[in-house]
């Protein structure tokens, strides 16, 4: 049930999604900034009040403190957008964001009692490119409480370098006025597709759910071109599943720093986080992630063939949930077994180090 008070509880499942914006804009700030990009821009497109009723803080609070209370100040000028239809949250996020301390370079801007759908392409016309200005990077959080998510919109952010988004993908209700038949034009401009219709007939929950993951998945990466796309699945303590997080990208290093994100949250046991962009074969985010798992799929894609370390490292970051931090150790393990053979390696190099990423490596098949 959406809550209709100005502002509500914060739930769990929420709080881990916040733990999740804060350490990636966290990490995304003084990385653009130190990458000489001048200018950055924030859109929080569904802002909320930025407070719940317990005085923790909203997703437009995370970020600008995410911001502002770096150790090393942020040098770019740092615009934030705060787009919030309900002009009760609006009115109240702006009292809170009046009571940050906002450095000369960073300012925010509360579009308040304005929908997304109608702001969003005027914020981004604003920052279009002109001669002797290029676009700035821009990161777009999409987290409504339904689904009135504009294919449009996430396709111009992902056609621009250097931009990105990070959507709430809340399938229940997508899936309960799918069922319904109800609403096909919201849908229609939520997918950017007619496809959506094919999932009508499925029957099994599971089955429809990963319909609409894979559709939409797919739509982000192939009508709206990004480069890299992950989505991960949130499930609550009664093991059922909240909403997916899509992020999409067109950077590899925004791709490493949301995985970094992801396996950095705490685990309070009473949510979990997955990568679900291969339904079939969700990861948990642990402590300890499952190197036997890496170990199949490193193999699986690698048996029998002659590689380079930085060729394995790139397979990890771009197709798997894991890290560029987690495949070293399986290949120690895969050395020790002489499994993996390295090939002409320097005569001063010890057993299970890869620290020559042009190093050949051969994969000896299956006996
Ligand atoms: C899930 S809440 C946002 C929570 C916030 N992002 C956070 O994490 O703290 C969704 C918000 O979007 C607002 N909203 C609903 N429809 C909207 C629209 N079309 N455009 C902009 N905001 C909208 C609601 O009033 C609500 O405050």
């Amino acid at each position: 049930m959406q809550p209709r008070t100005t502002i509500w509880e914060l739930e769990p499942h929420t709080a881990a999604k916040h733990e999740i914006l804060r350490r990636y804009i966290q990490a995304w700030a003084p990385i653009l900034s130190q990458g000489n990009f001048p200018h950055l821009v924030f859109v929080d497109g569904f802002a909320g009040p930025g407070r719940y009723s317990e005085g923790e803080e909203g997703s437009p609070v995370i970020a600008a403190k995410a911001v502002i209370n770096q150790l090393r100040p942020i040098k770019a000028k740092v615009d934030f957008h705060f787009i919030e239809l309900d002009e009760k949250r609006s009115d109240h996020l702006a009292t809170e964001i009046g009571l940050l301390t906002f450095p000369s370079n960073v300012s925010a801007k509360i579009h308040g009692g304005r929908a997304f759908q109608d702001t969003f392409p005027e914020v981004w016309d604003s920052y279009a490119s002109r001669p002797g200005r290029s676009r700035p990077p821009t990161f777009v959080f999409i987290d409504p409480f339904g689904f009135k998510i504009p294919f449009s919109n996430v396709v111009k952010v992902l056609s621009a370098p250097s931009c990105e988004v990070l959507i709430t993908f809340m399938f229940e209700e997508i899936n309960r006025f799918l069922s319904q038949g109800q609403q096909p034009d919201n849908f229609d401009d939520l997918f950017g597709c007619r496809d959506w219709r094919e999932g009508i007939d499925i029957k099994l929950p599971r089955e429809r759910v990963k319909f609409l993951h894979d559709l939409y998945q797919r739509q982000l990466t192939q009508a709206a071109g990004a480069r890299f796309v992950r989505s991960f699945a949130m499930r609550n303590e009664r093991n059922t599943m909240d909403y997916f997080l899509f992020f999409a990208t067109n950077n590899e290093l925004g791709l490493k720093k949301i995985k970094e994100a992801m396996w950095r949250v705490d685990e309070s046991g009473t949510y979990t986080f997955s990568d679900a962009t291969d339904p079939n074969q969700s990861v948990l985010f642990s402590a300890e992630p499952n190197r036997e798992l890496l170990k199949r799929l490193i193999v699986g894609k690698f048996e029998g063939t002659e590689v380079t370390a930085s060729e394995i490292e790139r397979f990890v970051v771009h197709e798997t949930p894991f890290r560029e931090t987690h495949y070293k150790k399986v290949l120690q393990t895969l050395e020790g077994a002489e499994r993996l053979i390295p090939i002409d390696p320097p005569a001063n190099r010890r057993r299970g180090t890869y620290a020559d990423i042009n190093m050949k490596l051969r994969f000896e098949p299956k006996t």
